[in-house]
């Protein structure tokens, strides 16, 4: 890789774990000649109950450390940040940065028919009210059913997606949604695809799941032809996937969840200096 060449640094993303790598799953596949560099910030994991300015102020710290590593667009893969901060890091970042909600809306847009849509989330993302607010500009008469599923990311990091105790969670998170008659649901959390499997079993055939990940993959792709920002060096893409925590921790459900093999490096980008 050519330092010099911006064109040429990493894709930056982060997520408070292994979430976010449900949009690196994404990106590899549309975009396999781009190097990824991701942070995981496993030592504030679970960022759904924080308060949402103790979320933004990690947010603008970890987007600050992704664009000094020669990040050339800082993805929040992250919705819990990005209906935390996303204005905040956009205007703190010297790089193009976009966030889940955006994509999640236009995506379950493009397939709702009965006008009212579900949105199951993190407490934070519930709470900072970023979805409602999100569809209400589009289609200010969508009924917009919300509902936070705090134990789906504890199931999710410790790899028990297919556990009794995640069917009895999901079916308790459901049961509101569908006595809604929602036609439409948005993963809106970046750790909720490895459930999607049995989410689906349990809302049935007729309501369409929708994962952010892919229409902001496509927007991420737009965006790098819009700027002339595709990577140009004939060597081979290079990804490295950083953790605040046990890096452990994280191999373990990364290899579990994502199926390839991944080098990890501990890093501590929350001291003073940041
Ligand atoms: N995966 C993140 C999200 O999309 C955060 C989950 C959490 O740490 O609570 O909201």
């Amino acid at each position: 890789m050519n330092p010099a060449d911006p064109d040429d640094g990493p894709i930056g993303l982060f997520d408070s774990g292994v979430g976010g790598l449900t949009v690196v799953a994404h990106l590899l596949q549309r975009l396999p000649e781009e190097s990824v560099l991701y942070f995981g910030d496993t030592a504030h994991l679970p960022y759904g109950p924080r308060p949402l300015e103790e979320v933004r102020d990690y947010a603008i710290r970890i987007g600050r450390y992704l664009a000094a590593q020669g990040a050339k667009i800082v993805v929040m893969a992250c919705n819990t940040s990005t209906s935390a901060a996303f204005d905040a890091v956009q205007e703190d970042l010297p790089v193009p940065v976009l966030g889940m909600v955006e994509y999640g809306v236009h995506a379950a847009l493009a397939v709702a028919r009965n006008g009212k849509v579900g949105v199951i989330a993190t407490q934070g993302t519930v709470l900072s009210g970023a979805y409602e607010r999100a569809f209400r500009a589009v289609r200010e008469d969508l009924q917009v059913v919300q509902q936070a599923c705090p134990e789906f990311v504890p199931l999710v990091e410790s790899g028990a997606t297919d556990s009794p105790e995640a069917l009895a969670a999901i079916q308790q998170y459901i049961a509101p949604l569908s006595a809604q008659g929602i036609d439409t649901l948005v993963l809106g959390c970046t750790h909720y695809p490895y459930l999607a499997g049995t989410i689906q079993q349990v809302v049935g055939p007729n309501v369409v799941l929708v994962d952010p990940a892919e229409a902001l993959v496509q927007a991420l792709e737009r965006l790098l032809d819009e700027k002339g920002l595709r990577r140009r060096s004939p060597d081979p893409p290079t990804h490295r996937f950083l953790v605040s925590g046990d890096p452990a921790a994280f191999v373990a459900a990364a290899h579990r969840l994502l199926h390839r093999e991944i080098l990890v490096e501990k890093v501590d980008i929350f001291d003073a200096e940041n």
